[in-house]
């Protein structure tokens, strides 16, 4: 029964791996990455295709969700949308990460049509729908026009922060005032207030190590200090709080991109705010990957896109909230085949647990978080029997770059944000 309950627990933790090796592997296509995100050129988005049967709901009698695996992480082979298991907590409520719509990148805003229908379809409502980032593709009036038209129709209260596709890297003061003119409602940062959350929304494009216009300097500035009130003010009154951002707060997933992440004195000053204000999660996106990491108490929950844009397959994030922590279900949208959802269950997770599943999976747990890690891309089985088992587990354990690397990467291995204990795996 304990290797049962072990087996559930660890490959959770190995979704914070794949980034890395996956990396590696993929080296060329994310050194494409780097010139994509740097063009904003402007791309007429495409009209929003007539609805397609709305996808059916899968049917009640559907495999049930397993329960009881706390701290673990489980396939759905039923129905996504279940109600939550009967583990004796209570739901306080449940709400939608979206990220990476990147509307008006080919048909990914038909991607983006799909999550809302199934949004909208949900029961119960989602009390909230957050959208990290990267709303559209290159924040084109066309582009905006249509996401607008779509994010509309969305029935549940909706939240939004800019990605590095809406305000760019090196955001400048008029892509901020761009960003405020069109959604004044987000004016980064703020603070919403759902039932026990509070949650904060900023731009982390404005501690950006790729910004260098000084006119958003002082808007940046700006943005901590009252992002440091809100937080304090929040946890003062007993808040959970949840921050919202585009561009996890790390040194990198993908190691040769580390240029993109925050600045690194911010980086290192968030740490030590969300650590001494007990910041429950931070949610993000960016890097079109599924990751997660936990840090003291904290977790860094990175979501996978609803864009295609990299070979993934559009995907949302349905989260229970609890009063003892967080449940969530990664939903993917199209299968192709695959039961490809899954169910990651984050109660009582700290960095100390976290540490022991990590390093107490075998190889047959990482073979299988691997392919769940990797559901959204192609040619997933063929790539794991080649990769460095050894590197890759402490990638999970380790996103903050614990091997030197050449350019900006060595830069961070002088900031000490790395765990003591990590063995440099070569
Ligand atoms: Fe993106
Ligand atoms: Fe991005």
């Amino acid at each position: 029964m304990s290797s049962l309950l072990c087996w559930l627990k660890q490959p959770a933790f190995f979704i914070s791996v794949s980034a890395v090796a996956f990396t590696a592997l993929l080296s060329l296509s994310l050194s494409s990455l780097l010139s994509e995100d740097e063009a904003q050129a402007t791309v007429s988005p495409e009209p929003p295709s007539p609805d397609p049967a709305p996808r059916p709901v899968a049917p009640a009698q559907s495999a049930p969700i397993p329960v009881g695996n706390t701290l673990g992480f489980a396939p759905i082979a039923g129905d996504p949308f279940a109600p939550w298991p009967e583990d004796g907590r209570e739901t306080l409520l449940t709400f939608v990460q979206l990220s990476d719509t990147h509307v008006g990148r080919g048909k990914d805003h038909e991607a983006f049509a799909s999550a809302i229908r199934v949004i909208n379809r949900m029961d119960p409502q989602p009390t909230f729908v957050m959208i990290t980032g990267d709303l559209t593709d290159s924040f084109t009036k066309a582009q905006i026009k249509l996401f607008k038209k779509l994010y509309n129709r969305i029935k549940a209260t909706t939240y939004l922060v800019p990605g590095n596709h809406d305000v760019m890297f090196n955001t400048n003061a008029s892509r901020i005032s761009w960003w405020e003119r069109e959604f004044p409602s987000f004016k980064t940062p703020y603070r919403v207030d759902v039932g026990p959350m509070a949650l904060v929304g900023i731009d982390s494009q404005l501690w950006n190590a790729r910004r260098k216009s000084r006119s958003a300097d002082k808007i940046a500035d700006q943005q901590w200090d009252e992002m440091e009130r809100l937080v304090t003010a929040a946890t003062d009154e007993g808040k959970r709080v949840f921050i919202f951002d585009h561009i996890p707060p790390m040194p990198t997933f993908y190691r040769q991109r580390i240029a993109r992440s925050w600045k690194s004195d911010r980086m290192r000053d968030y740490l030590s705010l969300i650590k001494a204000q007990g910041v429950e999660a931070d949610l993000s996106g960016h890097v079109h990957r599924d990751e997660l990491y936990v840090e003291g108490k904290t977790l860094f929950l990175n979501a996978p896109p609803i864009s295609e844009k990299y070979t993934r397959l559009a995907s949302m994030r349905l989260f229970r909230v609890t009063p003892q922590g967080l449940t969530y279900r990664q939903i993917y949208l199209r299968r192709r085949g695959k039961h490809l959802s899954y169910q990651m269950d984050l109660h009582g997770v700290d960095e100390a647990s976290y540490d022991r599943w990590v390093n107490g999976m075998d190889d047959a747990s990482l073979a299988k978080v691997w392919q769940v890690r990797h559901a959204g891309e192609r040619d997933v089985e063929r790539w794991f029997p080649r990769i460095d088992k050894k590197r890759f587990r402490s990638y999970l354990l380790d996103p903050f770059d614990h091997q030197p690397q050449r350019g900006m990467n060595t830069r961070f291995s002088k900031l000490r944000l790395r765990r003591g204990s990590m063995a440099s795996p070569e």
